[in-house]
C-alpha cells in the first residue's frame, strides 16, 4: 500500500506487546508475582465492596465513595493483568489493533475514574470537617450517587468519543509496543501522519480528568488541616485527623506516582524504563489501596473483625 506521503506502508492488524522483553527463566517467576498480586487485589476489594455493602455502619457517603473505588480498581486491574498473565504462560505476545485500542480505552477511562472518585472523597471529606452543620444537606445518598454516575458518564463518554476518532489512524513502521499492555505513550509512537488534533484532545481530557480532581484534592486538603490546626483539644485534633488520613495516604501515594511518571523523567538521568514505573500505578497501587484502607480507618478495621470473630465463631461451631 501507498501512502499520500509516498512512503511504503504495510497494514498493521496486530502489534506486539514486547511486554518485559526476553526474560527467558525468569518467566515462571514473572507470571507467579503478577498472579500473586492479582488474586491479592481482588480478594482485598471484593472485601471492602461486601464490607461497605454489608455492615450498615459503613452506609455512609464516605464508604460508598470507597466501596465504589474499590469497584473501579477492579476493573482497572483486570483491563490490564489477565491479558498480561495469559501472554506469560502461552508466550504469545500479539494483540489485535482492536483489542489494543479497546484496552487503552479502558485503561484510560478507568484512570480518569480512579482521580475523579479521589476528589469526590476529598470533597466529601471536605464538607464533613469544614462544614459539619451542613453536611448532612450537601452530601447524602444521592448527592453521593450523582457524583459516581456523573463521573462514570462523563469519563465513558469523554474518552469514548477520543477513542472513536483512533479508528482512522493509520499505524506504519513497526507494529511493536515497548510495554506490557496498550498504554497511551507507546501506542502514539506507532501512529503515523498528523495526530496534533488528537493531542490537544487527549490533553484537555487529562486536564479535566487530572489536574481539576488534583486541585479539588489540594484545596479540600488545605481547608481541611487549616480546620484540624484550629481544634483546641489534641484529642480532637486527632480524633478528625483520623477520619481523613486514609484518604490522605491513599491521595498521596496517587499523586506521588503520577508526579513521578510525568515530573521526573524530565530529569531522569539513569533512566527508569517507563514500564517498571508503569508497574507501579497500574498494578501496585489498586492492591495497596485497600489495604491502606483496611489497616489506616478505625470502622473499616472495626468492620473487618466483626467478620474474623464470626467466622471463627462459625469455624468453631461446625
Ligand atoms: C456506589 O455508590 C452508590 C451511590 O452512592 C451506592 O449506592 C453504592 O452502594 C456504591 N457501591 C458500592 C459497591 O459501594
Amino acid at each position: 500500500m501507498q501512502n499520500a506521503e509516498g512512503g511504503n506502508q504495510t497494514l498493521i492488524k496486530e502489534f506486539i506487546l514486547l511486554g518485559f522483553g526476553d526474560v527467558g527463566e525468569l518467566q515462571p517467576l514473572l507470571f507467579l508475582v503478577f498472579l500473586l498480586i492479582y488474586t491479592v487485589t481482588m480478594a482485598w476489594n471484593i472485601t471492602i465492596i461486601a464490607l461497605v455493602v454489608a455492615d450498615g455502619h459503613l452506609h455512609t457517603p464516605m464508604y460508598y465513595l470507597l466501596g465504589n473505588f474499590s469497584f473501579m480498581e477492579i476493573c482497572y486491574t483486570t483491563t490490564l493483568l489477565p491479558r498480561l498473565l495469559a501472554s506469560l504462560v502461552t508466550g504469545d505476545k500479539t494483540i489485535s489493533v482492536h483489542n489494543c485500542i479497546l484496552q487503552l480505552y479502558c485503561f484510560a477511562l478507568l484512570s480518569s475514574m480512579e482521580s475523579l472518585l479521589l476528589g469526590a472523597m476529598s470533597l466529601d471529606r471536605y464538607l464533613a470537617i469544614c462544614h459539619p452543620l451542613r453536611y448532612s444537606a450537601l452530601m447524602n445518598g444521592r448527592i453521593c450517587c450523582l457524583l459516581v454516575v456523573g463521573s462514570w458518564i462523563g469519563s465513558i463518554v469523554g474518552y469514548g468519543l477520543g477513542t472513536l476518532s483512533w479508528r482512522g489512524l493509520t499505524y506504519c513502521g513497526s507494529n511493536e509496543i515497548d510495554h506490557f499492555f496498550c498504554d497511551y505513550a507507546p501506542m502514539m509512537k506507532l501512529i503515523c501522519g498528523d495526530t496534533r488534533v488528537w493531542q490537544l484532545y487527549t490533553l484537555i481530557m487529562s486536564v479535566i480528568g487530572t489536574i481539576v480532581p488534583f486541585l479539588l484534592n489540594l484545596m479540600s486538603y488545605v481547608c481541611i488541616i487549616t480546620a484540624i490546626l484550629k481544634i483546641p483539644s489534641a484529642t480532637g485534633k486527632k480524633k478528625t485527623f483520623s477520619t481523613c488520613s486514609s484518604h490522605l495516604t491513599v491521595v498521596t501515594v496517587f499523586y506521588g506516582t503520577v508526579m513521578t511518571v510525568y515530573v521526573v523523567p524530565a530529569a531522569n538521568t539513569p533512566k527508569i524504563p517507563d514500564k517498571i514505573i508503569s508497574v507501579f500505578y497500574s498494578v501496585l497501587i489498586p492492591m495497596f489501596n485497600p489495604i491502606i484502607y483496611s489497616l489506616r480507618n478505625k470502622e473499616v478495621k472495626k468492620s473487618l473483625q466483626k467478620v474474623v470473630l464470626h467466622m471463627t465463631a462459625l469455624r468453631n461451631r461446625l
